[in-house]
């Protein structure tokens, strides 16, 4: 079913399949996916206003590990839990006008059908292979333990609390297996050793390899390369010289929350696995529900795909990669589906130079973006300005994003309307004029001429051009209106059909303009063919004036300015009770006040609120060996990382002297959650726990450990 990459026309009507990565269904958005989606939502309406038809599908990647184990930290079972997250998307996705056509779950019968039967072709076209391998057992939780849920030691260079893959310290990477002194994060157990059969997908098949190195480097049926050249680079470090790729781990065993593989009990695909097979899983779900066909596809999902004119088109994070690049075109292949026509690759955001991270509080909540009443299209602007095509970082800032939205879009872009629309409905009844002014034929006939280079722009998701290409067209369209000066003309009653042609003819243009920038700014594009009385959903018209006698409705402001108050709330730069850390205050955005005098001695509320008070669940204790004073304790905070897996604490406490570690486990207990880090003797220790001692008095009984009244739970805050 491989698409034939035979040249098409250009202006042939195009049938496009557009996927966004699927988000793991453990936690809400945050502005990394709103930047995906931004990005894949300015190329699909531009195509759309081509004439081309659509369908982007994207659903929730539902499976795994970490999934099921936060399920079960929360008390719900996996769906429950993955059905809670769903339903938070909705205010996203509409909020930030993204035009999904069909939100689905890999969690679905779809997903497992389809996945079931890839897998059986690719084991009769015989790529898959069963071998026994060794792997740690966490014998409390009675599971298999991925790595990112072992830690220990270093077996290079001693580190303390490592994961079991690479060292954060000295960089070596290793397996598991080779830690020292390792424990499962899950339990504080020590894991064991244990063998099961596994499946592989054999990558080191050479025909893998040989189809691999052709699909990367190939080009697409418009005769551009398939992938970006900075993945190309990419893709041929991975296949190598040698052109070995190994195989890979395609199954887990039970308990997993996942697709069962077929005929193999207690054996389940992997989640990186059934998450891409998602996006033909949410298409077929769209075809399959009937609303592929009232978007005017009338033909199967079976039709649809096997269709050689349909393109696949992926739009994926730079840390996805490898898996989109190699696993899922080769799994397609060899199981005889459809291969994907391009993988569109993006950096991530910062913001202020900073990754965002939810830990240290920093970043953007797309959520609290759109409660605070700011304008999405604000934010779509400003990462269209920011992106090219390149697989590079964006990075947000205030400063910056207050002088794109208020100096460009809304200075020189609404500007022009809101110079000229007034005087058509006060002097003109809202009508056009029937002529255009000769003064500005230059500049209308070079509107084309830029269309057409923003075309290419869109096309080829240099963004970033394509908005400065338009504004540098409304920058002209401002030195007319400036030069032609509306407000003066409407003071000479001898100048009425001058001022009706100037007003006309800014019109004109800023109707061009507003076509330009509809994939960007949809709302406002709505909202200006309401203005003006005219449809703006077509790409094209440039050369054209508006119809003469056109009767326009009374302008209304169209977008109000970004101030410095959203940005301030946006940040957390403006006091409110959490102890969250602000990222950098830009200069223009700071609004601290002087303090108000406290008495010597005494702290502010402001000072308290900034030690963060946890309840602990001290998961494991156990004696530290050389220290006759300090215990390990391995606490439970209530944290996940970004993988929404449980991030346990490492905490030495100056204890021992009162307490046996068995005493402790299963206690809660009160925690300074946010003291630096300290690295000690034996390792790192991630705050410090409370407890009472008379000062004088250093024997075993003068030390009380501080133990909340029962129903206090990991991770509540104490104030
Ligand atoms: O990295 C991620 O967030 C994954 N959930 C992306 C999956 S994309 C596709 F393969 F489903
Ligand atoms: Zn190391």
């Amino acid at each position: 079913m491989t698409a034939p990459h035979h040249a098409q026309a250009p202006t042939a009507r195009r049938h496009l399949f557009v996927t966004t990565a699927l988000p793991y269904a453990n936690g809400r958005f945050h502005l990394g996916h709103m930047m995906e989606y931004i990005q894949a939502d300015i190329w699909v309406r531009f195509q759309r206003m081509q004439g081309h038809a659509v369908h982007w599908m994207c659903a929730d990647d539902t499976h795994g590990a970490p999934i099921m184990i936060a399920a079960e930290k929360a008390g719900k079972t996996p769906q429950e839990f993955v059905a809670e997250i769903a339903a938070t998307r909705r205010a996203y996705l509409d909020g930030f006008h993204l035009s999904i056509d069909n939100w689905y779950s890999t969690d679905s019968p779809e997903n497992t059908a389809l996945a079931q039967d890839i897998y059986r072709k690719l084991k009769a076209a015989g790529f898959i292979a069963s071998k026994t391998i060794e792997q740690f057992f966490d014998p409390v939780k009675a599971m298999f333990l991925p790595d990112r849920y072992i830690k220990g030691e270093c077996p290079k260079c001693g580190a303390q609390e490592q994961f079991g893959d690479a060292c954060e310290s000295c960089g070596a990477v290793y397996a598991p297996t080779d830690l020292k002194n390792p424990r499962s994060t899950l339990s504080g157990a020590t894991p064991e050793m244990r063998s099961s059969e596994h499946f592989f997908f054999k990558l080191s098949d050479p025909q893998c390899v040989e189809f691999l190195r052709d699909w990367t480097e190939g080009l697409d049926r418009h005769g551009r390369k398939r992938l970006q050249s900075e993945i190309i680079a990419k893709t041929k470090e991975w296949l190598g010289e040698d052109g070995k790729l190994g195989d890979w781990d395609i199954s887990r065993d039970a308990p997993y929350f996942g697709i069962p593989i077929p005929d193999a009990p207690g054996k389940y695909f992997y989640v990186w696995l059934d998450a891409p097979i998602g996006y033909l899983a949410s298409l077929k779900h769209y075809f399959d529900s009937g609303k592929a066909a009232a978007k005017g596809e009338a033909r199967s999902v079976t039709e649809f795909l096997s269709d050689p004119a349909t393109e696949q088109i992926h739009f994926i994070g730079k840390d996805i990669v490898y898996f989109h690049v190699l696993f899922w075109p080769a799994m397609l292949k060899f199981a005889g589906y459809k291969v994907p026509d391009s993988v569109n690759v993006h950096g991530f955001i910062t913001v202020g130079g900073e990754k965002m991270s939810k830990s240290r509080g920093t970043g953007i909540d797309p959520l609290k973006y759109l409660t605070i009443g700011m304008n999405p299209e604000w934010l779509r602007y400003y990462i269209a300005a920011k992106l090219n095509a390149n697989v590079e970082d964006v990075d947000f800032t205030a400063e910056d994003f207050l002088a794109r939205v208020n100096a460009d879009l809304i200075g020189k872009f609404v500007n022009i309307a809101s110079r000229c629309a007034g005087f058509i409905s006060k002097r003109f009844d809202g009508r056009l004029g029937d002529s255009l002014d000769a003064d500005a034929e230059p500049l209308l006939r070079s509107t084309e001429a830029v269309a057409h280079d923003v075309a290419a722009y869109y096309e080829t998701r240099e963004f970033g051009k394509a908005v400065r290409r338009i504004m540098e067209l409304a920058d002209a369209a401002n030195q007319y209106v400036d030069r032609r000066a509306p407000w003066l003309l409407a003071k000479d009653p001898g100048k009425a059909d001058e001022l009706h042609r100037v007003c006309s003819t800014a019109l004109t243009l800023f109707r061009h303009l507003s076509v330009m920038l509809a994939p960007v700014l949809p709302r406002l594009a709505d909202d200006v063919a309401t203005l003006l009385a005219l449809p703006l959903d077509r790409w094209g018209g440039f050369a054209e004036a508006l119809p003469s006698g056109h009767r326009i409705r009374p302008y209304t402001h169209l977008m109000a300015r970004v101030e410095e108050r959203h940005l301030d709330e946006l940040l957390g730069l403006l006091p409110e009770p959490s102890v969250a850390k602000p990222v950098a205050a830009p200069k223009s955005a700071t609004t601290a006040k002087p303090a108000p005098a406290v008495p010597d001695g005494c702290l502010t509320i402001d000072d308290f609120a900034k030690i963060d008070l946890r309840i602990a669940k001290i998961v494991n204790a156990e004696h530290v060996e050389g220290s006759d004073k300090l215990l390990r304790l391995t606490l439970d905070v209530g944290e996940t990382d970004a993988q929404g897996a449980p991030r346990l604490r490492n905490v030495f406490s100056g204890i021992k002297s009162a307490y046996a570690p068995e005493q402790l486990i299963g206690q809660h207990t009160v925690l300074v959650a946010n003291l630096a880090p300290r690295k000690m003797k034996f390792g790192l220790s991630e705050g410090m726990v409370l407890a009472a001692s008379d000062k004088d008095d250093d024997n075993a009984h003068g030390l009380y450990l501080l133990n909340p009244h029962s129903g206090a739970r990991a991770g509540m805050k104490v104030t």
